[in-house]
Protein backbone atom coordinates (compact mmCIF):
# COMPACT_ATOMS: atom_id res chain seq x y z
CA UNK A 1 0.00 0.00 0.00
CA UNK A 2 0.86 3.51 0.25
CA UNK A 3 0.66 6.76 2.53
CA UNK A 4 0.74 10.34 1.89
CA UNK A 5 3.46 11.84 4.48
CA UNK A 6 3.29 15.54 5.54
CA UNK A 7 7.15 16.43 4.95
CA UNK A 8 9.15 19.22 5.83
CA UNK A 9 12.70 18.34 5.20
CA UNK A 10 13.52 18.30 9.15
CA UNK A 11 14.20 15.38 11.59
CA UNK A 12 11.22 13.88 12.77
CA UNK A 13 9.50 14.16 8.81
CA UNK A 14 12.64 12.38 7.67
CA UNK A 15 13.06 9.76 10.12
CA UNK A 16 9.13 8.95 9.51
CA UNK A 17 9.65 8.32 5.83
CA UNK A 18 11.96 5.39 7.05
CA UNK A 19 9.58 4.14 9.82
CA UNK A 20 6.62 4.09 7.16
CA UNK A 21 8.51 1.65 4.73
CA UNK A 22 10.49 -0.58 6.89
CA UNK A 23 7.76 -0.87 9.63
CA UNK A 24 4.74 -0.32 7.55
CA UNK A 25 6.24 -2.29 4.39
CA UNK A 26 4.62 1.13 2.71
CA UNK A 27 5.14 3.21 -0.10
CA UNK A 28 5.99 6.91 1.01
CA UNK A 29 4.43 9.76 -1.21
CA UNK A 30 6.17 13.15 0.63
CA UNK A 31 4.38 16.07 0.30
CA UNK A 32 5.72 19.60 1.26
CA UNK A 33 3.48 22.34 1.96
CA UNK A 34 4.82 26.14 1.15
CA UNK A 35 3.52 28.52 3.80
CA UNK A 36 6.34 30.76 3.04
CA UNK A 37 8.97 29.17 5.04
CA UNK A 38 11.77 29.94 3.13
CA UNK A 39 13.01 26.36 2.20
CA UNK A 40 14.87 25.07 -0.17
CA UNK A 41 12.28 22.81 -2.04
CA UNK A 42 14.68 21.23 -4.64
CA UNK A 43 17.18 20.38 -1.75
CA UNK A 44 13.88 18.79 0.55
CA UNK A 45 12.72 16.63 -2.19
CA UNK A 46 16.09 15.55 -3.46
CA UNK A 47 16.21 14.80 0.91
CA UNK A 48 12.68 12.54 0.72
CA UNK A 49 14.08 10.68 -2.24
CA UNK A 50 16.84 9.78 -1.29
CA UNK A 51 16.26 8.51 2.24
CA UNK A 52 13.34 6.45 0.26
CA UNK A 53 9.97 8.65 -0.59
CA UNK A 54 8.73 6.94 -4.18
CA UNK A 55 7.33 10.69 -5.20
CA UNK A 56 7.23 14.24 -3.72
CA UNK A 57 5.09 16.99 -4.39
CA UNK A 58 5.56 20.43 -3.94
CA UNK A 59 2.27 22.51 -3.19
CA UNK A 60 2.80 26.38 -3.03
CA UNK A 61 0.17 27.65 -0.35
CA UNK A 62 1.49 30.98 0.23
CA UNK A 63 -1.34 33.03 -0.69
CA UNK A 64 -3.75 30.15 0.29
CA UNK A 65 -2.09 30.94 3.77
CA UNK A 66 -2.06 34.69 3.95
CA UNK A 67 -5.54 35.21 2.87
CA UNK A 68 -7.70 32.38 4.17
CA UNK A 69 -5.66 31.52 7.92
CA UNK A 70 -3.54 34.87 7.99
CA UNK A 71 -5.89 37.48 7.41
CA UNK A 72 -9.12 36.09 9.39
CA UNK A 73 -6.05 35.87 12.45
CA UNK A 74 -5.38 39.54 12.48
CA UNK A 75 -8.73 40.40 12.18
CA UNK A 76 -9.53 38.69 15.31
CA UNK A 77 -5.93 39.65 16.65
CA UNK A 78 -5.16 36.54 16.74
CA UNK A 79 -2.74 35.88 20.08
CA UNK A 80 -2.59 32.80 22.27
CA UNK A 81 -2.96 33.61 26.15
CA UNK A 82 -2.13 37.18 25.36
CA UNK A 83 1.10 36.83 23.33
CA UNK A 84 1.64 33.84 20.99
CA UNK A 85 0.29 34.66 17.25
CA UNK A 86 -0.64 31.24 16.22
CA UNK A 87 1.69 31.14 13.41
CA UNK A 88 2.69 27.34 13.65
CA UNK A 89 -1.33 27.02 14.49
CA UNK A 90 -2.51 28.68 11.39
CA UNK A 91 -0.39 26.43 8.83
CA UNK A 92 -1.42 22.97 10.23
CA UNK A 93 -4.73 22.75 9.17
CA UNK A 94 -3.84 24.07 5.66
CA UNK A 95 -0.94 21.32 5.77
CA UNK A 96 -3.88 18.95 6.50
CA UNK A 97 -6.29 19.71 4.20
CA UNK A 98 -3.69 19.52 1.25
CA UNK A 99 -2.45 15.95 2.38
CA UNK A 100 -6.05 14.74 2.43
CA UNK A 101 -5.99 16.45 -0.83
CA UNK A 102 -3.21 14.52 -2.24
CA UNK A 103 -4.19 10.87 -0.26
CA UNK A 104 -7.96 11.50 -2.26
CA UNK A 105 -6.20 12.10 -5.55
CA UNK A 106 -3.13 9.52 -4.84
CA UNK A 107 -6.10 6.60 -3.68
CA UNK A 108 -4.04 6.06 -0.87
CA UNK A 109 -6.01 4.43 2.16
CA UNK A 110 -3.13 6.11 4.92
CA UNK A 111 -1.84 9.23 5.65
CA UNK A 112 1.19 10.23 8.65
CA UNK A 113 2.78 12.79 10.13
CA UNK A 114 5.60 13.18 12.47
CA UNK A 115 4.14 15.20 15.27
CA UNK A 116 5.05 14.14 18.62
CA UNK A 117 2.28 12.65 21.11
CA UNK A 118 3.37 16.03 23.61
CA UNK A 119 2.23 18.98 21.52
CA UNK A 120 -0.40 20.44 19.79
CA UNK A 121 0.34 19.89 16.49
CA UNK A 122 -0.86 16.16 16.31
CA UNK A 123 -4.29 17.86 17.64
CA UNK A 124 -4.25 20.16 14.74
CA UNK A 125 -3.25 17.48 12.35
CA UNK A 126 -5.39 15.00 13.32
CA UNK A 127 -8.14 16.55 13.88
CA UNK A 128 -8.43 18.58 10.42
CA UNK A 129 -7.57 15.25 8.47
CA UNK A 130 -10.55 13.32 10.39
CA UNK A 131 -12.83 16.14 9.60
CA UNK A 132 -12.10 16.23 6.01
CA UNK A 133 -11.57 12.55 5.06
CA UNK A 134 -12.79 10.10 8.34
CA UNK A 135 -11.71 6.95 6.32
CA UNK A 136 -8.20 7.59 6.06
CA UNK A 137 -6.24 6.32 8.80
CA UNK A 138 -3.32 8.31 10.14
CA UNK A 139 -0.31 7.11 11.32
CA UNK A 140 2.24 9.03 13.80
CA UNK A 141 5.48 7.32 13.87
CA UNK A 142 6.97 9.52 16.33
CA UNK A 143 4.20 9.14 18.82
CA UNK A 144 3.37 6.05 18.56
CA UNK A 145 6.76 5.06 19.23
CA UNK A 146 7.07 7.42 21.68
CA UNK A 147 10.68 8.80 20.32
CA UNK A 148 12.62 11.62 21.45
CA UNK A 149 14.97 13.51 19.75
CA UNK A 150 18.10 11.42 20.82
CA UNK A 151 16.47 8.06 19.66
CA UNK A 152 15.75 9.68 16.47
CA UNK A 153 19.31 11.37 16.25
CA UNK A 154 20.49 7.77 16.76
CA UNK A 155 18.33 6.38 13.79
CA UNK A 156 19.35 8.88 11.57
CA UNK A 157 23.29 8.68 11.90
CA UNK A 158 22.64 4.79 11.86
CA UNK A 159 19.92 5.17 8.88
CA UNK A 160 22.06 7.50 7.15
CA UNK A 161 19.94 10.38 7.30
CA UNK A 162 21.22 13.25 6.93
CA UNK A 163 20.79 15.93 9.56
CA UNK A 164 21.25 19.96 9.47
CA UNK A 165 23.50 21.95 11.62
CA UNK A 166 20.58 24.07 13.23
CA UNK A 167 18.28 20.72 13.95
CA UNK A 168 20.91 19.89 15.94
CA UNK A 169 20.68 22.53 17.91
CA UNK A 170 17.00 23.98 17.54
CA UNK A 171 13.77 22.49 16.25
CA UNK A 172 12.63 25.17 13.92
CA UNK A 173 9.24 25.97 12.77
CA UNK A 174 8.53 28.90 10.04
CA UNK A 175 6.36 30.48 8.07
CA UNK A 176 5.12 33.41 6.60
CA UNK A 177 3.68 34.23 10.02
CA UNK A 178 6.36 33.61 12.53
CA UNK A 179 8.86 31.59 13.55
CA UNK A 180 9.06 29.09 16.84
CA UNK A 181 12.38 27.98 18.12
CA UNK A 182 12.44 25.01 20.20
CA UNK A 183 14.72 22.54 22.02
CA UNK A 184 18.32 22.61 23.35
CA UNK A 185 19.14 24.86 26.28
CA UNK A 186 15.69 27.42 25.43
CA UNK A 187 14.48 24.13 27.34
CA UNK A 188 15.25 25.62 31.19
CA UNK A 189 12.98 28.26 31.11
CA UNK A 190 15.34 30.72 33.40
CA UNK A 191 17.67 30.42 30.34
CA UNK A 192 17.81 34.09 28.47
CA UNK A 193 17.69 32.96 24.30
CA UNK A 194 21.01 33.16 22.69
CA UNK A 195 21.11 35.42 19.87
CA UNK A 196 21.72 33.04 17.47
CA UNK A 197 18.19 31.39 18.24
CA UNK A 198 17.46 34.42 15.87
CA UNK A 199 17.03 34.83 12.02
CA UNK A 200 15.42 38.54 11.80
CA UNK A 201 16.29 39.73 15.02
CA UNK A 202 18.85 42.61 14.76
CA UNK A 203 20.59 43.21 18.31
CA UNK A 204 22.96 46.23 17.30
CA UNK A 205 20.77 48.70 15.89
CA UNK A 206 20.44 51.18 18.49
CA UNK A 207 18.25 53.49 15.94
CA UNK A 208 14.73 54.47 16.10
CA UNK A 209 12.73 53.50 13.06
CA UNK A 210 9.18 54.24 12.09
CA UNK A 211 6.49 52.03 10.11
CA UNK A 212 2.79 52.77 9.02
CA UNK A 213 0.75 50.19 8.47
CA UNK A 214 -2.73 51.10 6.42
CA UNK A 215 -5.52 48.77 6.89
CA UNK A 216 -9.15 48.45 4.68
CA UNK A 217 -11.49 46.50 6.91
CA UNK A 218 -9.26 44.79 8.89
CA UNK A 219 -6.84 43.69 6.38
CA UNK A 220 -3.11 45.76 5.84
CA UNK A 221 -3.02 46.99 2.57
CA UNK A 222 -0.22 49.49 2.65
CA UNK A 223 3.13 49.81 4.26
CA UNK A 224 5.04 53.38 4.56
CA UNK A 225 2.69 54.61 2.11
CA UNK A 226 3.36 51.83 -0.69
CA UNK A 227 0.42 49.39 -1.68
CA UNK A 228 1.81 46.10 -1.86
CA UNK A 229 0.22 42.03 -2.07
CA UNK A 230 -0.14 40.92 1.76
CA UNK A 231 2.73 38.40 1.38
CA UNK A 232 4.96 41.49 0.19
CA UNK A 233 3.53 43.49 3.09
CA UNK A 234 4.52 40.52 5.76
CA UNK A 235 7.92 40.30 4.89
CA UNK A 236 8.58 44.20 4.48
CA UNK A 237 7.19 44.61 8.09
CA UNK A 238 9.27 41.63 9.41
CA UNK A 239 12.46 42.93 7.73
CA UNK A 240 11.58 46.13 9.46
CA UNK A 241 10.33 45.72 12.64
CA UNK A 242 13.58 42.65 12.77
CA UNK A 243 15.85 45.19 12.28
CA UNK A 244 14.64 47.46 15.37
CA UNK A 245 14.60 44.67 17.37
CA UNK A 246 11.03 43.56 17.50
CA UNK A 247 9.33 40.94 17.66
CA UNK A 248 10.64 38.29 20.03
CA UNK A 249 8.43 36.57 22.04
CA UNK A 250 9.63 34.23 25.47
CA UNK A 251 6.79 33.07 27.67
CA UNK A 252 5.20 29.97 28.96
CA UNK A 253 2.52 28.90 27.36
CA UNK A 254 -0.11 25.83 28.12
CA UNK A 255 -0.50 23.09 25.55
CA UNK A 256 -3.65 21.96 24.61
CA UNK A 257 -2.43 18.23 26.43
CA UNK A 258 -2.00 19.92 29.86
CA UNK A 259 1.87 20.80 29.34
CA UNK A 260 2.82 23.93 30.56
CA UNK A 261 6.19 24.93 27.94
CA UNK A 262 8.58 27.45 27.45
CA UNK A 263 8.04 28.48 23.82
CA UNK A 264 10.36 31.23 22.35
CA UNK A 265 9.24 32.78 19.11
CA UNK A 266 10.24 35.29 16.36
CA UNK A 267 7.28 36.94 14.83
CA UNK A 268 7.98 41.16 13.72
CA UNK A 269 5.40 41.50 11.40
CA UNK A 270 2.35 39.64 13.39
CA UNK A 271 3.56 41.48 16.38
CA UNK A 272 3.52 44.96 14.90
CA UNK A 273 0.39 44.08 12.77
CA UNK A 274 -1.72 43.10 15.40
CA UNK A 275 -0.50 45.79 17.58
CA UNK A 276 -1.73 48.09 14.84
CA UNK A 277 -4.72 46.56 13.90
CA UNK A 278 -5.80 46.47 17.79
CA UNK A 279 -5.07 50.08 18.01
CA UNK A 280 -7.36 50.75 14.65
CA UNK A 281 -10.18 49.19 16.42
CA UNK A 282 -9.92 51.05 20.11
CA UNK A 283 -10.16 54.56 17.56
CA UNK A 284 -13.13 53.10 15.13
CA UNK A 285 -15.21 50.39 16.94
CA UNK A 286 -17.51 51.76 20.04
CA UNK A 287 -16.58 50.44 23.37
CA UNK A 288 -18.97 47.63 23.70
CA UNK A 289 -18.05 46.31 20.78
CA UNK A 290 -14.46 46.18 21.75
CA UNK A 291 -15.45 44.70 25.09
CA UNK A 292 -17.50 41.81 23.03
CA UNK A 293 -14.94 41.29 20.76
CA UNK A 294 -12.03 40.67 23.42
CA UNK A 295 -13.81 38.01 24.35
CA UNK A 296 -14.55 36.79 20.59
CA UNK A 297 -11.28 37.04 19.80
CA UNK A 298 -10.23 34.91 22.84
CA UNK A 299 -12.15 32.49 21.85
CA UNK A 300 -11.29 32.72 18.18
CA UNK A 301 -7.91 32.17 19.40
CA UNK A 302 -8.61 29.30 21.18
CA UNK A 303 -9.92 27.70 18.59
CA UNK A 304 -7.11 28.47 16.03
CA UNK A 305 -4.38 26.79 18.67
CA UNK A 306 -6.25 23.84 20.48
CA UNK A 307 -6.88 22.44 16.50
CA UNK A 308 -10.42 23.24 16.28
CA UNK A 309 -10.01 25.21 12.80
CA UNK A 310 -12.61 22.79 11.20
CA UNK A 311 -15.26 23.46 14.38
CA UNK A 312 -18.56 25.51 12.94
CA UNK A 313 -17.86 27.67 15.97
CA UNK A 314 -14.66 29.28 14.40
CA UNK A 315 -17.03 30.21 10.99
CA UNK A 316 -19.94 31.61 13.47
CA UNK A 317 -17.31 33.89 14.72
CA UNK A 318 -15.64 35.04 11.83
CA UNK A 319 -18.82 36.10 10.64
CA UNK A 320 -19.43 38.40 14.28
CA UNK A 321 -15.28 39.75 13.52
CA UNK A 322 -15.86 39.89 9.80
CA UNK A 323 -19.09 42.47 10.18
CA UNK A 324 -17.06 44.53 13.23
CA UNK A 325 -14.32 45.09 10.46
CA UNK A 326 -16.20 47.51 8.10
CA UNK A 327 -14.80 50.56 10.19
CA UNK A 328 -11.17 49.20 10.83
CA UNK A 329 -9.87 51.25 7.84
CA UNK A 330 -7.27 53.84 8.56
CA UNK A 331 -3.60 54.09 9.19
CA UNK A 332 -1.45 53.40 12.00
CA UNK A 333 1.97 55.06 12.50
CA UNK A 334 4.37 52.94 14.70
CA UNK A 335 7.93 53.70 16.34
CA UNK A 336 10.05 50.91 17.15
CA UNK A 337 13.40 50.97 18.84
CA UNK A 338 15.86 48.04 20.33
CA UNK A 339 12.53 45.74 20.63
CA UNK A 340 10.23 48.36 22.05
CA UNK A 341 7.47 48.76 19.90
CA UNK A 342 4.66 51.88 20.43
CA UNK A 343 2.03 53.36 18.60
CA UNK A 344 2.75 56.80 18.31
CA UNK A 345 -0.59 57.97 15.48
CA UNK A 346 -3.07 56.68 14.01
CA UNK A 347 -6.07 58.11 11.72
CA UNK A 348 -9.45 56.78 9.85
CA UNK A 349 -12.36 58.28 8.47
CA UNK A 350 -14.19 56.27 10.59
CA UNK A 351 -12.87 57.52 13.71
CA UNK A 352 -15.22 57.87 16.89
CA UNK A 353 -12.50 60.26 18.41
CA UNK A 354 -13.90 63.63 18.23
CA UNK A 355 -11.50 66.24 19.03
CA UNK A 356 -14.13 68.81 19.83
CA UNK A 357 -15.58 66.65 22.31
CA UNK A 358 -12.23 65.23 23.77
CA UNK A 359 -10.02 69.04 24.45
CA UNK A 360 -9.24 70.47 27.20
CA UNK A 361 -8.91 74.00 25.54
CA UNK A 362 -11.53 76.36 23.94
CA UNK A 363 -13.91 74.97 21.43
CA UNK A 364 -14.51 72.34 23.31
CA UNK A 365 -18.36 71.21 22.77
CA UNK A 366 -19.04 69.17 25.48
CA UNK A 367 -21.15 70.65 28.15
CA UNK A 368 -19.56 69.95 31.69
CA UNK A 369 -22.57 70.71 33.28
CA UNK A 370 -24.24 67.47 32.31
CA UNK A 371 -21.24 65.58 33.79
CA UNK A 372 -22.49 66.59 37.79
CA UNK A 373 -25.87 64.64 37.64
CA UNK A 374 -23.94 61.74 35.42
CA UNK A 375 -21.48 60.97 37.95
CA UNK A 376 -23.91 60.71 40.67
CA UNK A 377 -25.84 58.02 39.42
CA UNK A 378 -23.03 56.43 38.61
CA UNK A 379 -21.42 56.18 41.61
CA UNK A 380 -24.37 55.76 43.33
CA UNK A 381 -24.75 52.09 44.73
CA UNK A 382 -21.17 51.84 45.13
CA UNK A 383 -21.29 54.75 47.65
CA UNK A 384 -24.04 53.22 49.27
CA UNK A 385 -22.50 50.21 49.64
CA UNK A 386 -19.51 51.83 51.45
CA UNK A 387 -21.60 53.29 54.28
CA UNK A 388 -23.53 49.65 54.58
CA UNK A 389 -20.29 48.07 55.23
CA UNK A 390 -18.99 50.77 57.42
CA UNK A 391 -21.98 50.26 59.38
CA UNK A 392 -21.53 46.87 59.64
CA UNK A 393 -18.22 46.64 60.80
CA UNK A 394 -18.70 49.14 63.67
CA UNK A 395 -21.96 47.04 65.00
N1 LIG B 1 3.88 25.94 20.76
C1 LIG B 1 3.66 26.41 19.42
C2 LIG B 1 2.34 25.92 18.92
O1 LIG B 1 1.73 25.11 19.55
C3 LIG B 1 4.82 26.11 18.51
C4 LIG B 1 4.88 24.73 17.96
C5 LIG B 1 6.03 24.53 17.07
N2 LIG B 1 5.86 23.34 16.31
C6 LIG B 1 6.83 22.61 15.82
N3 LIG B 1 6.52 21.58 15.11
N4 LIG B 1 8.10 22.87 16.03
O2 LIG B 1 1.86 26.34 17.91
C1 LIG C 1 5.48 18.42 18.40
O1 LIG C 1 5.51 18.09 19.60
O2 LIG C 1 5.22 17.62 17.50
C2 LIG C 1 5.82 19.85 18.02
C3 LIG C 1 5.41 20.85 19.02
C4 LIG C 1 3.92 21.02 19.18
O3 LIG C 1 3.15 20.33 18.55
O4 LIG C 1 3.48 21.86 20.00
Amino acid sequence: GKVVLAYSGGLDTSVCIRYLQTLHKLDVITVTVDCGQEDDFKEIEKKAKAIGAIKHIYIDAREEFAHDYVVPSIKANGLYQGKYPLATALARPLIAAKVVEVANREGVTAIAHGCTGKGNDQIRFDVTMRALNPKLKIIAPIRDMNLTRDVEMKFAKEQNIPISAEAKKYSIDLNLWGRAVEGGNIEDADFEPPEEAFQYINFQNDKAGYVEIEFEKGVPVAADGKRMPLIDLIQYVNDKAGAHGVGIVDHIEDRVVGIKSREVYEAPAAVTIIEAHKDLEKMVLTKHELAFKRMVDDQWSWLAYSGLWQDPLRNDLDKFIDATQVRVSGKVKLKMQKGSLRVVGRESKYSLYKNDLATYAAGSTFDQSLAKGFVELWGLQSIIANSVAADATTS
